[in-house]
Protein backbone atom coordinates (compact mmCIF):
# COMPACT_ATOMS: atom_id res chain seq x y z
CA UNK A 1 0.00 0.00 0.00
CA UNK A 2 1.38 3.45 -1.14
CA UNK A 3 -0.08 6.98 -0.54
CA UNK A 4 1.11 7.66 -4.64
CA UNK A 5 -1.55 5.42 -6.03
CA UNK A 6 -4.72 6.34 -4.37
CA UNK A 7 -4.40 10.21 -4.19
CA UNK A 8 -2.84 13.32 -5.45
CA UNK A 9 -0.16 15.11 -3.55
CA UNK A 10 -3.34 17.76 -3.25
CA UNK A 11 -5.83 15.56 -2.06
CA UNK A 12 -3.06 14.07 0.61
CA UNK A 13 -3.16 17.84 2.39
CA UNK A 14 -6.84 16.94 3.21
CA UNK A 15 -6.89 13.67 5.07
CA UNK A 16 -8.78 13.35 8.22
CA UNK A 17 -6.52 13.71 11.13
CA UNK A 18 -8.31 10.70 12.96
CA UNK A 19 -9.32 7.68 11.63
CA UNK A 20 -11.55 4.79 13.28
CA UNK A 21 -12.18 1.30 12.25
CA UNK A 22 -14.55 -1.40 13.74
CA UNK A 23 -12.31 -4.46 12.44
CA UNK A 24 -15.44 -6.39 12.10
CA UNK A 25 -16.48 -9.89 9.21
CA UNK A 26 -13.22 -12.30 10.20
CA UNK A 27 -15.55 -14.65 11.18
CA UNK A 28 -17.46 -14.86 8.28
CA UNK A 29 -14.81 -13.87 6.15
CA UNK A 30 -12.67 -17.27 7.48
CA UNK A 31 -16.86 -19.46 6.78
CA UNK A 32 -17.52 -18.06 3.35
CA UNK A 33 -14.08 -20.25 2.07
CA UNK A 34 -14.56 -23.04 4.60
CA UNK A 35 -12.50 -21.78 7.10
CA UNK A 36 -12.62 -22.20 10.70
CA UNK A 37 -13.80 -18.89 12.13
CA UNK A 38 -10.16 -18.18 13.65
CA UNK A 39 -8.28 -18.13 10.29
CA UNK A 40 -10.55 -15.28 9.72
CA UNK A 41 -9.18 -13.62 12.58
CA UNK A 42 -5.53 -14.48 11.42
CA UNK A 43 -6.02 -12.62 8.10
CA UNK A 44 -7.81 -10.25 10.43
CA UNK A 45 -4.54 -8.80 11.80
CA UNK A 46 -2.48 -9.29 8.82
CA UNK A 47 -5.29 -6.49 7.21
CA UNK A 48 -4.81 -4.62 10.79
CA UNK A 49 -1.01 -4.39 9.96
CA UNK A 50 -1.32 -3.14 6.48
CA UNK A 51 -4.22 -0.68 7.57
CA UNK A 52 -1.86 0.86 10.00
CA UNK A 53 0.88 1.03 7.32
CA UNK A 54 -1.45 2.62 4.55
CA UNK A 55 -2.56 5.50 7.29
CA UNK A 56 1.05 6.01 7.75
CA UNK A 57 2.00 6.78 4.08
CA UNK A 58 -0.97 8.65 3.87
CA UNK A 59 -0.44 11.28 6.73
CA UNK A 60 -3.49 10.24 9.07
CA UNK A 61 -2.00 11.13 12.70
CA UNK A 62 -4.53 9.19 14.27
CA UNK A 63 -5.66 5.75 13.60
CA UNK A 64 -8.06 3.91 16.21
CA UNK A 65 -9.05 0.02 15.92
CA UNK A 66 -11.76 -2.00 17.98
CA UNK A 67 -9.95 -5.45 18.24
CA UNK A 68 -12.09 -6.54 21.22
CA UNK A 69 -15.09 -5.36 22.87
CA UNK A 70 -16.04 -6.16 26.60
CA UNK A 71 -18.74 -7.99 25.22
CA UNK A 72 -16.27 -10.40 23.09
CA UNK A 73 -15.86 -12.31 26.02
CA UNK A 74 -18.79 -14.44 25.47
CA UNK A 75 -17.83 -16.18 22.82
CA UNK A 76 -16.56 -19.58 23.39
CA UNK A 77 -13.11 -19.69 25.14
CA UNK A 78 -11.69 -21.44 22.62
CA UNK A 79 -12.06 -18.48 20.03
CA UNK A 80 -10.87 -16.12 22.70
CA UNK A 81 -8.01 -17.60 23.36
CA UNK A 82 -6.85 -17.33 19.52
CA UNK A 83 -7.76 -13.90 19.24
CA UNK A 84 -5.70 -13.72 22.17
CA UNK A 85 -2.44 -15.18 20.88
CA UNK A 86 -3.05 -13.17 17.93
CA UNK A 87 -2.52 -9.93 19.56
CA UNK A 88 0.20 -11.36 21.79
CA UNK A 89 2.19 -12.41 18.58
CA UNK A 90 1.46 -9.17 16.73
CA UNK A 91 2.27 -7.12 19.79
CA UNK A 92 5.82 -9.04 19.69
CA UNK A 93 6.41 -8.39 16.09
CA UNK A 94 4.98 -4.73 16.57
CA UNK A 95 7.71 -4.16 19.25
CA UNK A 96 10.36 -4.86 16.81
CA UNK A 97 8.83 -3.20 13.33
CA UNK A 98 6.91 -0.77 14.83
CA UNK A 99 9.57 1.68 16.34
CA UNK A 100 11.73 1.97 12.91
CA UNK A 101 8.17 3.15 10.87
CA UNK A 102 7.73 5.60 13.89
CA UNK A 103 4.22 4.09 14.91
CA UNK A 104 3.07 5.04 18.16
CA UNK A 105 0.81 2.27 20.06
CA UNK A 106 -1.40 3.20 22.65
CA UNK A 107 -4.14 0.86 24.21
CA UNK A 108 -7.95 1.52 25.34
CA UNK A 109 -9.53 -0.46 27.52
CA UNK A 110 -9.13 -2.62 30.95
CA UNK A 111 -5.76 -4.33 29.94
CA UNK A 112 -5.62 -5.44 33.09
CA UNK A 113 -7.32 -8.61 33.11
CA UNK A 114 -5.94 -9.66 30.58
CA UNK A 115 -2.64 -12.78 31.28
CA UNK A 116 0.01 -11.14 32.86
CA UNK A 117 2.57 -11.61 30.08
CA UNK A 118 0.02 -9.83 28.00
CA UNK A 119 0.27 -6.61 30.59
CA UNK A 120 4.37 -7.10 30.51
CA UNK A 121 3.98 -6.71 26.39
CA UNK A 122 1.58 -3.89 25.87
CA UNK A 123 3.23 -1.97 28.92
CA UNK A 124 7.03 -2.54 26.71
CA UNK A 125 5.19 -1.56 23.00
CA UNK A 126 3.86 1.69 24.95
CA UNK A 127 6.58 2.66 26.68
CA UNK A 128 9.28 1.93 23.44
CA UNK A 129 6.84 3.96 20.92
CA UNK A 130 6.30 6.54 23.19
CA UNK A 131 9.44 8.39 21.32
CA UNK A 132 7.85 7.86 18.08
CA UNK A 133 6.12 10.91 16.42
CA UNK A 134 4.58 9.64 13.50
CA UNK A 135 1.28 7.97 13.22
CA UNK A 136 -0.56 6.73 16.64
CA UNK A 137 -2.56 3.70 16.73
CA UNK A 138 -4.88 3.01 19.49
CA UNK A 139 -5.67 -0.73 19.99
CA UNK A 140 -9.08 -0.55 21.53
CA UNK A 141 -8.53 -3.97 23.67
CA UNK A 142 -11.32 -5.24 26.05
CA UNK A 143 -12.60 -2.06 25.21
CA UNK A 144 -16.35 -0.76 25.41
CA UNK A 145 -17.21 3.17 25.31
CA UNK A 146 -20.21 2.79 28.09
CA UNK A 147 -16.98 1.50 30.35
CA UNK A 148 -15.03 3.92 29.68
CA UNK A 149 -17.86 6.63 30.26
CA UNK A 150 -18.20 4.52 33.44
CA UNK A 151 -14.80 4.57 34.43
CA UNK A 152 -14.06 8.40 34.01
CA UNK A 153 -17.30 9.13 36.15
CA UNK A 154 -15.78 7.45 38.96
CA UNK A 155 -12.31 8.81 38.47
CA UNK A 156 -13.93 11.91 38.79
CA UNK A 157 -16.05 11.13 41.71
CA UNK A 158 -12.88 9.80 43.42
CA UNK A 159 -11.64 13.44 42.83
CA UNK A 160 -14.20 15.27 44.24
CA UNK A 161 -14.20 12.98 47.62
CA UNK A 162 -10.44 13.59 47.63
CA UNK A 163 -11.52 17.32 47.60
CA UNK A 164 -8.94 17.76 44.49
CA UNK A 165 -12.21 19.50 42.76
CA UNK A 166 -15.52 21.05 43.03
CA UNK A 167 -18.07 18.86 41.45
CA UNK A 168 -18.78 21.77 39.30
CA UNK A 169 -15.91 21.69 37.54
CA UNK A 170 -16.70 18.43 35.66
CA UNK A 171 -16.97 19.62 32.45
CA UNK A 172 -17.55 17.30 28.87
CA UNK A 173 -14.09 19.40 28.54
CA UNK A 174 -13.16 17.89 32.20
CA UNK A 175 -14.34 14.48 31.18
CA UNK A 176 -12.24 14.59 27.61
CA UNK A 177 -9.31 14.60 29.35
CA UNK A 178 -10.39 11.69 31.81
CA UNK A 179 -11.18 9.34 28.68
CA UNK A 180 -8.36 7.30 27.23
CA UNK A 181 -8.32 9.06 24.29
CA UNK A 182 -7.29 12.56 26.49
CA UNK A 183 -5.41 14.68 24.22
CA UNK A 184 -6.36 13.12 21.04
CA UNK A 185 -8.60 14.86 18.51
CA UNK A 186 -12.18 12.83 17.86
CA UNK A 187 -12.48 10.95 15.15
CA UNK A 188 -13.24 12.28 11.81
CA UNK A 189 -14.10 9.23 10.28
CA UNK A 190 -15.79 5.66 11.70
CA UNK A 191 -15.33 2.99 9.37
CA UNK A 192 -17.67 -0.31 10.25
CA UNK A 193 -17.27 -3.02 7.56
CA UNK A 194 -18.99 -6.48 7.83
CA UNK A 195 -22.86 -4.81 6.59
CA UNK A 196 -24.00 -4.23 10.64
CA UNK A 197 -25.33 -1.07 11.05
CA UNK A 198 -24.75 -0.42 14.55
CA UNK A 199 -21.63 0.84 16.97
CA UNK A 200 -21.07 -1.95 19.32
CA UNK A 201 -20.17 -0.11 22.14
CA UNK A 202 -17.28 1.80 19.81
CA UNK A 203 -15.82 5.26 21.07
CA UNK A 204 -19.55 6.47 22.02
CA UNK A 205 -17.91 9.80 23.81
CA UNK A 206 -15.59 10.37 21.31
CA UNK A 207 -18.01 9.81 18.16
CA UNK A 208 -20.73 12.45 18.96
CA UNK A 209 -19.80 14.08 15.79
CA UNK A 210 -17.85 11.65 13.83
CA UNK A 211 -18.63 10.89 10.15
CA UNK A 212 -19.45 6.98 9.88
CA UNK A 213 -19.26 4.87 7.23
CA UNK A 214 -20.54 1.02 6.95
CA UNK A 215 -19.45 -1.34 4.11
CA UNK A 216 -20.58 -4.75 3.52
CA UNK A 217 -17.08 -5.51 2.61
CA UNK A 218 -15.49 -7.69 5.48
CA UNK A 219 -12.52 -6.98 7.32
CA UNK A 220 -10.31 -9.03 5.36
CA UNK A 221 -10.97 -7.63 2.92
CA UNK A 222 -10.50 -4.25 3.82
CA UNK A 223 -7.57 -3.12 1.06
CA UNK A 224 -6.10 -0.05 0.14
CA UNK A 225 -9.19 0.85 -2.35
CA UNK A 226 -11.28 0.58 0.03
CA UNK A 227 -9.98 2.92 2.69
CA UNK A 228 -9.85 5.22 -0.38
CA UNK A 229 -13.28 4.75 -1.28
CA UNK A 230 -14.32 5.27 2.33
CA UNK A 231 -11.93 8.47 2.42
CA UNK A 232 -13.20 10.25 -0.63
CA UNK A 233 -16.95 9.58 0.65
CA UNK A 234 -15.67 11.33 3.96
CA UNK A 235 -14.76 14.35 1.67
CA UNK A 236 -18.39 14.46 0.15
CA UNK A 237 -19.84 15.15 4.01
CA UNK A 238 -21.08 18.41 4.93
CA UNK A 239 -20.37 18.45 8.40
CA UNK A 240 -22.05 20.97 10.28
CA UNK A 241 -21.30 20.82 14.25
CA UNK A 242 -24.92 21.61 14.67
CA UNK A 243 -24.00 24.93 12.78
CA UNK A 244 -25.15 25.91 9.32
C1 LIG B 1 -14.48 -9.16 14.42
O1 LIG B 1 -14.90 -10.21 13.61
C2 LIG B 1 -13.37 -9.58 15.35
C3 LIG B 1 -13.77 -9.56 16.77
C4 LIG B 1 -14.92 -9.20 17.23
C5 LIG B 1 -12.76 -9.97 17.72
P1 LIG B 1 -16.03 -11.20 14.09
O2 LIG B 1 -15.40 -12.33 14.81
O3 LIG B 1 -17.08 -10.48 14.85
O4 LIG B 1 -16.59 -11.70 12.70
P2 LIG B 1 -18.10 -11.95 12.34
O5 LIG B 1 -18.84 -10.68 12.62
O6 LIG B 1 -18.57 -13.08 13.19
O7 LIG B 1 -18.06 -12.28 10.88
C1 LIG C 1 -17.57 -5.37 17.30
O1 LIG C 1 -17.87 -6.50 16.55
C2 LIG C 1 -16.33 -5.60 18.13
C3 LIG C 1 -15.08 -5.72 17.40
C4 LIG C 1 -14.94 -5.67 16.09
C5 LIG C 1 -13.92 -5.89 18.22
P1 LIG C 1 -18.88 -7.59 17.11
O2 LIG C 1 -18.91 -8.68 16.11
O3 LIG C 1 -18.52 -7.97 18.49
O4 LIG C 1 -20.23 -6.77 17.15
P2 LIG C 1 -21.74 -7.29 17.19
O5 LIG C 1 -21.82 -8.38 18.21
O6 LIG C 1 -22.07 -7.80 15.82
O7 LIG C 1 -22.54 -6.08 17.54
MG1 LIG D 1 -18.80 -9.54 14.34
Amino acid sequence: MTENTYFTPEELQHMPRHIACIMDGNGRWAKKRGLPRTAGHKEGSETFRRAAEFMSDIGVEYFTVYAFSTENWKRPAEEVSVIMGLLEKYLREAISSMVEKNIRLNFFGDVSVLPKKMQKLIAETTELSRKCSGLTVNVCLNYGGRQEIARAARMAAERVQAGEIKAEEITHEYLCGLMYSADMPDPDLIIRPGGELRVSNFLLWQSAYSEYYFTDKLWPDMDAPAFAEAIRAFWHRNRRFGGL
